[in-house]
């Protein structure tokens, strides 16, 4: 039988689910305080209780005491600030330690920070579902403090320090899981550093001997955890069974897990038991509790059985374990106290631990990678609508990495026995991206030409599977992809996940960084969402040529323009298409206009501004355009307030040195010269603001000092060396570390010869590795003279693009045949916008 699941409607499907469960006695109307003493509340299965007045009095500090009635998942959450009443289910990342008490079906305790389990611990401080029971809470920097009783200080029953204590927590959160939870008298205490607790020693003995009668309960998985430690000695999907000892204790484990961990004997048939006489619980328990969490401590005297196990099944990261460690008794019998517990550890006991492979599990990655293209041991086949047949895949490793798939298998209703799925409204090529993910931990897209494609849908199938690791692979890949080019196209395909948030704010950052690049180089930042677009004009880091650029910007993303115009041009045309040339963006227009620096620019702009059909059209620009022009005049403002951001120059702004005339003193070179305006003009190479160096060794005729010196030079050149295997000449200006120049105009000086340059590039950089043309020149008959100046512009975006190192390269041979390889320059200048 096929099952329909769509997954598109499937994270809908829960939250119906879930509502369906609310019930109207909602946390809204609980009142603390005074009245908390007659206060009930009962929280629905996966909500949270917020209340102004459940607050620690001092940040990081404080107790709760309570009572509550439940089944299991006693649920308190404490955070900066109140939450959100449906958490759950909620992308939030604020910083929070949520402590459960009653988790895994009211056997164990837990907590967690910033949603990830730092204590998980058997027996303790479990819910009582026929009474209320008192509890209370204590954390004092970091110290996690949880008792059983009325009073609190006494009764301790678990104590926990972080180590990177989280001192601004504050709120308390009450809240639940798959049951109701009924709170009563609620009440928030202050503690101090000197409250005592009793001494009272907590024996966390680990995992040995949980009780088992109800082994076949369902060990729900919480939403958000996944990982393969909730499959440890779980029937949840079990499918090969271990039968230890003379007890005949029945374990339950899953092939593909021990199939990629180690060698195990099951062939595959049906035989789905596996025999171990002379094994005895404690030792499997420890085998199976490192292959699905990374980590297990047993009694030292059992560790050479466990080594024994190990070599029968060559599960060769436990043998190498053990081994290390009997060794290291034998070296020192005094190192451990025998009859001690030892711990043994997978991975690095640093990392944060949540049981997914592969750097956390000792499984091989390369066999599951074989099950999943061969189907070995698979219990589910996916199909997807129109499209068919995808993989064999293993129910168990979906769940490893995705809550939803969990939930899905494990719910008991139809999905979970199905051995067939079929998913509707999912990319078919990023699905199976997603389940090669899966298999391997890693994000591998072959055809790197696919990536722009696939990222996006890979990205959206992330987060609606929950697969949190490759949703920050997506991201992280495209950051890595993230230029000045990539901005907008990213832009506008995570603007509609919302967990990209971080994402977007780098984008954003980008964007306007190089703001005149990315709103000149292509017009397709017209098309971004006016938030986006919002952020961008208004971020502190936004860098622009001129204000003039921004105006124009504004007006073409409101008329979502084809191409790119200056205001000038659109002036012209709002004449001749009036009245609808911004259309349903004219409210808009009227709301960015003022994020226009309009006093920032020249009172020539400013009157031809005014001047202008587009002011009398739009009265806000009217308005600003006046306000503008009477604080250049007069220095006083319209409303009286200059405190206005409009009226203050942008934090990174850069300096314009514009070409004059050749050999003018307006140039980076000189400007450099006077140390940027600072001082009488010294020989810049000389004061050490500009550095230069040659294809060729400095020598009397290669001088850096004289290229920048301003006076004529008979015989200046830099000379040919090979690289890769061609000839080439090329001098390499370096502005300074922490300057920047967008080049738009540049100036060169024939010296004595008649080796005229004819073939060469200017040339852009930031790393001295990557370099972009800014003016490619070929067969360029201009310098015709010894001694001749000459200068062009640089057109186009490239123009826009701040580089710290210029480079002028010659791409064939001069005009002189005896001296083809020489670049004979003896003057060099640029202008533009400099930093
Ligand atoms: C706790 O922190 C984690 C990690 O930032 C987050 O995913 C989760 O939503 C937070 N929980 C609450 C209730 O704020
Ligand atoms: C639960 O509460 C009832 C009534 O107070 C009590 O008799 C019982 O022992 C409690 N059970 C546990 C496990 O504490
Ligand atoms: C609240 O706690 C106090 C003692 O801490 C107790 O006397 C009172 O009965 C409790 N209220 C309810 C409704 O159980
Ligand atoms: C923009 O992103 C690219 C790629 O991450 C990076 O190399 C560049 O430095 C960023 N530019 C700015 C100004 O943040
Ligand atoms: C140069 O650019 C290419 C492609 O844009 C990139 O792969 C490479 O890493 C860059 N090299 C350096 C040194 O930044």
């Amino acid at each position: 039988m096929m099952n329909k699941i769509s997954s598109h409607n499937f994270s809908f499907c829960l939250a119906a689910c879930l509502s369906v469960f609310a019930q109207p006695q909602g946390v809204a109307e609980v009142k603390m305080g005074e009245k908390k003493q007659k206060e009930f509340l009962t929280v629905p299965p996966f909500e949270c209780a917020w209340h102004e007045e459940l607050r620690f009095s001092e940040a990081g500090r404080g107790c709760v005491a309570f009572e509550a009635f439940a089944h299991n998942d006693v649920t308190l959450v404490f955070r900066e600030q109140v939450g959100s009443q449906h958490y759950h289910y909620k992308m939030d990342t604020c910083p929070n330690y949520t402590v459960i008490l009653g988790s895994h079906r009211n056997r164990r305790l837990k907590i967690e920070v910033d949603g990830k389990a730092v204590v998980d611990v058997a027996g303790i401080g479990l819910c009582n579902s026929s009474a209320f029971q008192s509890y209370w809470i204590s954390i004092y920097d970091g110290l996690i403090s949880i008792g059983k009783g009325r009073h609190p200080s006494q009764d301790l029953v678990f104590q926990w320090r972080d180590s990177k204590p989280n001192c601004n927590i504050q709120y308390v959160g009450l809240s639940s899981w798959d049951k109701h939870v009924g709170y009563r008298n609620v009440s928030v205490l202050p503690v101090t550093q000197h409250q005592s607790f009793p001494r009272c020693h907590i024996d966390c003995k680990g995992h040995e001997g949980e009780d088992n009668e109800d082994v076949g309960d369902t060990v729900v998985a919480r939403h958000g955890e996944c990982g393969l430690q909730i499959f440890f000695e779980s029937w949840e999907l079990s499918d090969v069974f271990f039968i230890v000892g003379d007890g005949e204790k029945v374990i339950p484990a899953h092939r593909v897990i021990l199939a990629a961990s180690g060698k195990f004997s099951f062939s595959t048939t049906d035989e789905c038991f596996i025999h171990l006489p002379s094994v005895t619980y404690p030792v499997l328990h420890s085998c199976l509790e490192y292959i699905y969490t990374g980590r297990t401590r047993i009694a030292e005297p059992e560790l050479s059985s466990l080594r024994d196990l190990s070599v029968q099944f060559q599960i060769s990261p436990l043998t190498k374990h053990c081994e290390e460690i009997i060794d290291r008794f034998k070296m020192n019998k005094k190192l451990f106290d025998s009859g001690k517990r030892v711990e043994l550890m997978y991975s690095d006991p640093w990392v944060q631990h949540c049981g997914i492979f592969p750097s956390e599990l000792p499984l091989d990655v390369q066999k599951l990678q074989h099950f999943f293209l061969n189907g070995d041991h698979s219990d589910v086949s996916i199909y997807i609508d129109g499209h068919g047949f995808i993989a064999r895949a293993h129910k168990i490793i979906l769940s490893i990495w995705s809550a939803p798939f969990s939930k899905m298998f494990t719910n008991g209703m139809l999905e979970s026995k199905t051995s067939e799925i079929s998913l509707s409204d999912v990319p078919a090529e990023a699905f199976l991206l997603l389940l090669q993910f899966m298999y391997s931990g890693k994000l591998e897209i072959e055809d790197e030409t696919r990536m722009g494609a696939l990222l996006v849908p890979l990205l959206i199938l992330a987060d609606q599977f929950g697969i949190r690791s490759l949703h920050r692979e997506c991201c992280n890949c495209f950051l890595e992809y993230l230029s000045e080019d990539s901005v907008c196209p990213i832009l506008r395909a995570i603007s509609s996940i919302p967990s990209c948030k971080f994402l977007e704010e780098a984008c954003v950052r980008n964007f306007s960084r190089h703001f005149d690049y990315c709103t000149t180089a292509s017009a397709e930042f017209v098309l971004l969402e006016e938030g986006i677009f919002r952020n961008i004009l208004q971020h502190p880091d936004l860098t622009v040529t001129s204000e003039e650029k921004i105006l124009d910007a504004i007006l073409m993303w409101s008329m979502q323009a084809h191409d790119i115009y200056s205001w000038e041009t659109i002036d012209k045309l709002l004449i001749s298409s009036k009245p609808h040339l911004f259309k349903d963006r004219l409210p808009l227009v009227e709301s960015l206009l003022p994020l226009v620096r309009f006093p920032l620019m020249p009172s020539v702009i400013l009157k031809k501004l005014e001047e202008s059909f587009i002011s009398s059209e739009l009265p806000v620009l009217d308005l600003l355009v006046k306000e503008a022009i009477k604080y250049r005049e007069f220095g006083v403002t319209i409303s009286g307030s200059n405190q206005n951001a409009r009226f203050q120059h942008r934090r990174s702004s850069f300096k314009e040195l514009q070409y004059i005339c050749d050999g003018d003193n307006n140039g980076v070179i000189y400007y450099a010269g006077t140390s940027y305006g600072e001082h009488e003009w010294v020989n810049p190479v000389l004061a050490k603001r500009i550095s230069l160096t040659a294809s060729s060794p400095v020598s009397r005729y290669t001088d850096p000092k004289a290229l920048v010196s301003r006076t004529y030079q008979g015989t200046s050149f830099s000379g040919p060396r090979t690289e890769n295997g061609r000839s080439c000449a090329w001098w390499v200006v370096d502005v300074g570390q922490e300057h920047q120049l967008m080049c738009n105009y540049y100036t060169l000086r024939q010296d004595g010869s008649t080796a005229y340059v004819r073939s060469w590039a200017l040339q852009g950089s930031l790393d001295m590795q990557n370099w972009t043309d800014l003016r490619v020149h070929e067969n360029d008959q201009t310098i015709c003279k010894p001694g001749q100046f000459s200068s062009w512009p640089v057109h186009g975006p490239s123009a826009l693009l701040p580089f710290r190192f210029f480079r002028l390269i010659m791409t064939g041979p001069t005009a002189d045949a005896s001296n083809p390889w020489n670049l004979c320059i003896c003057f060099i200048e640029l202008y533009g916008y400099f930093r």
